[in-house]
């Protein structure tokens, strides 16, 4: 207690507690101290930007950069004071904080950080041969171990610079127990390189924990903000509008991307940057929200990137110690004309939202098939519709899941015609990140081989023979509604005034089978970047067969090796005929692109290769080619996301007419290939999976279902009778009839 009648001595404390104190202010929790380095990697010009993590950033924190280094044989001071409080390379005077182009200024950030974190550098400039490591500790250089001498070591080195902070705050114990969980730590750490990826596009950015080989952020070089906020944000990215306005009186110029009003959030996402920093400023974000209050469902927020580029001499960089937030002249005028800027597109795309509707003709069975006659007929004859005739034939028009789950952040799903080469394919390690939805490769531009097998125009026609015509012409006019059931194998669609349920995992295992038969010597390629072992992934399939194993069944090795020989003696044929490789050592290195911007699920893939030795016929011609079509019918038809396997993850090659596809799961440290893991590792590797990611890989597998397997329903399926016999699609409702019941009511 302080004793009223008697002040206590002033005295100077020392520079330790000092120090301790300043750097409090700076660093308050590992993600302050990433967003520091991150600054210092950009301000050196670095292109490549690789950040590992353990336990939240609390035991270590790493960040690896390719920018220009720190010197030390030229200028063996650098080295030495660089963690020293106020040496900076950035500014001299403090005038040019006025003009300051680099992020840091005030030479604290690494000072700060080795007051309360053990601090390696290990630096190389590119003028020098080789790179130079040093410990550093309470801004002075420290031996690497204790009795040998502080200098700087010469090391092996890529010119660039690692910094790893180890044991944040364990000297201040307070400040780590205020701490949250390590994985909350890690969620802020996660928000600030996502925040610093998405707005430095020509930078690369991963971010993992130590010792794993999945990375939570993998930003590319080339990509554009766009592109990385798909990369980040999934399916987000095809709800967003596009700003870009100069404001010449104001001084600034306004970048960005927000969300439209079928988008919404349970929480706001806004990624802010005056002059490229990342910062925040609560006036306009509130400005922000209140603009949305009109288009956006109650309780719901959008998602808004915005970029402002102030000219530097209004703009005050050094207000707050983690310079978290800035000060610029106009401050409120340069809000209120932002929120114009916003209301402007938002209300622009609102104006441009189309609802089409159609009118049946009286007592008429047959179906419309061209929308725009109907459309133009209502506008010609000017007919009032009635409203229980009015027939949603555009899925642009909202889904099933826009309807339900206001909340669900990733519920929303493209709106844009899928056939008009669309490509805002939801980036994720399961889907392809550009490609033209919709069209499969029977209508690819590449020259066709003009297939004349009697074996394969003989299954085509069988197709014909068995067609069910009323359900092809229902699948070919339908309108979506969206995917019904938790197991995800239903779907609503509507047809005139009638809905229906879809079980489109049959569907689509007819589906596959049908462009397989349609696409025979046509295929494009999907490469598997590690050639996957035939043998290892058959008696992976063997084993985990379940059923009882017979005295006189071969061992499982004599069953793989029957199949390798199989597929070898076959390969010429299943190249090209079906874009299959089989290497001379059992591996199968390319797979058939049946559907554009779609690559089958790899963990069928070991049940795939078994099937292909003992359920296709490979003495006669036309079975051959009909079981084998069958087998990729049941590979490729869509799988719900299993959250026991880390995601496959797909690219783009420059060539229209292939991909990369790489499964994570099974790539060892070595990256040699592993088995796929078995279901009893789900509960570990369940952890791996964040309720958002598993968000995510839903949203995208429905979105797969929305944009590349209905479309290709429509406009490709000969729907045979046995799917219309055996009930796989069900007429729910029929509008009309509802209209008599709510009558009654
Ligand atoms: N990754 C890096 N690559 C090259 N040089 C670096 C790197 N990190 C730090 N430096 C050098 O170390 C100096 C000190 O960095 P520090 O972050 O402490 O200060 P600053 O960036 O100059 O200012 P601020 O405290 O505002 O961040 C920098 O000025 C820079 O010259
Ligand atoms: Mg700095």
């Amino acid at each position: 207690m302080t004793d009223k009648t008697n002040p206590r001595p002033i005295r100077r404390l020392n520079e330790t507690v000092v120090n301790r104190i300043a750097a409090g202010e700076i660093i308050n929790r590992p993600a302050n101290a990433l967003k520091e380095l991150i600054e210092n990697s950009l301000d050196a010009g670095a292109s490549n930007i690789q950040i590992t993590v353990k336990d939240g950033g609390l035991k270590l924190l790493q960040i690896l950069d390719n920018g220009h280094g720190i010197r030390f044989v030229l200028k063996k001071e650098d080295m030495t004071i660089v963690c020293e409080r106020f040496t900076t390379s950035k500014l001299k005077n403090f005038e040019d904080l006025s003009n300051i182009n680099t992020y840091g200024f005030r030479g604290e950030a690494l000072a700060s950080i080795s007051h309360v974190a053990h601090v390696t550098i290990t630096t190389k400039t590119a003028d020098s041969n080789c790179a130079y490591r040093a410990c550093y500790s309470d801004g002075k250089l420290v031996p690497a171990k204790p009795g040998t001498n502080a200098e700087p070591k010469a090391c092996a080195g890529n010119t660039g610079t690692q910094i790893t902070a180890e044991d944040l705050f364990y000297n201040v114990p307070t400040r780590r127990k205020a701490l949250k969980s390590p994985s909350d730590e890690y969620n802020r750490i996660l928000d600030v390189v996502n925040r610093y990826a998405i707005h430095n596009s020509g930078v690369s950015f991963t971010c993992k924990k130590q010792g794993s080989n999945q990375a939570e952020v993998n930003t590319l070089s080339m990509s554009s903000v766009l592109d990385n906020i798909r990369q980040i944000y999934g399916s987000i990215a095809s709800e967003l509008l596009g700003l870009s306005k100069s404001f010449k009186k104001l001084e600034f110029k306004l970048n960005g991307y927000i969300s439209n009003a079928n988008y919404n959030l349970k929480k706001m996402i806004f990624l802010l940057f005056i002059n490229h920093r990342a910062v925040e400023n609560s006036s306009l974000k509130k400005a922000i929200e209140s603009i949305y209050t009109t288009y956006l469902p109650k309780n719901t927020h959008p998602f808004a990137y915005l970029s402002l580029e102030i000219n530097p001499q209004n703009v005050d960089v050094n207000v707050h110690p983690t310079k978290r937030e800035v000060r610029f002249l106009n401050e409120d005028e340069v809000i209120a004309a932002v929120g114009d800027a916003i209301q402007e597109s938002l209300a622009g795309a609102n104006s441009s939202r189309t609802f089409l509707t159609q009118t049946l003709l009286p007592g008429a069975e047959s179906i419309e098939t061209n929308t725009n006659l109907a459309e133009n007929s209502i506008k010609k004859s000017g007919v009032k519709v009635l409203n229980y005739k009015l027939v949603r034939t555009d899925s642009r028009v909202q889904t099933l899941d826009d309807f339900c789950n206001p909340d669900n952040t990733f519920n929303m799903q493209p709106k844009d015609n899928p056939k008009k080469g669309n490509n805002n394919f939801p980036n994720s390690s399961k889907n392809i990140v550009n490609s033209n939805v919709g069209s499969s490769n029977l209508k690819r531009k590449r020259e066709r081989f003009d297939v004349r097998l009697t074996s394969i125009l003989t299954l085509r026609k069988r197709l014909k023979e068995i067609e069910h015509k009323g359900l092809t012409e229902l699948l070919a006019n339908h309108t979506f509604v969206g995917c019904v059931d938790d197991s995800l194998t239903l779907a609503l669609v509507q047809h005139q005034t009638k809905l229906y349920m879809v079980n489109y995992n049959v569907l689509s295992e007819e589906l596959f089978y049908q462009l397989a038969l349609y696409g025979f010597h046509n295929f494009g390629f999907i490469h598997l970047s590690i050639p996957a072992p035939i043998r290892e992934l058959t008696i992976f399939a063997l084993e985990s067969c379940d059923h009882d194993k017979s005295e006189d069944l071969k061992p499982n090795e004599e069953i793989s090796q029957i199949i390798i020989d199989q597929l070898i003696s076959r390969k010429e044929m299943l190249l090209e005929y079906f874009s299959m490789t089989i290497t001379e050592n059992g591996e199968l290195a390319t797979l058939p692109l049946m559907l554009k911007g779609y690559a089958p699920n790899l963990d069928k893939l070991p049940t795939f290769l078994l099937r292909l030795g003992t359920e296709v016929d490979w003495e006669t011609e036309t079975g051959c080619f009909e079981t084998l079509s069958r087998e990729l019918g049941l590979f490729y038809a869509p799988e719900p996301p299993n959250f026991s396997n880390i995601s496959t993850s797909i690219s783009n090659n420059q060539d229209d007419n292939s991909m990369d596809i790489c499964d994570t799961s099974n790539v060892n440290k070595d990256n040699s290939l592993l088995l796929p893991k078995r279901k009893s590792s789900e509960k570990e590797t369940n952890l791996i999976f964040t309720e958002q990611q598993k968000k995510a890989e839903i949203a995208r597998y429905k979105w797969q279902i929305e944009h590349l397997i209905f479309p290709t329903l429509k406009s490709q399926f000969i729907a045979p009778k046995s799917i219309a016999e055996n009930g796989h699609v069900l007429q729910i409702a029929n509008l009309p009839d509802l209209y008599r019941i709510f009558e009654r009511c």
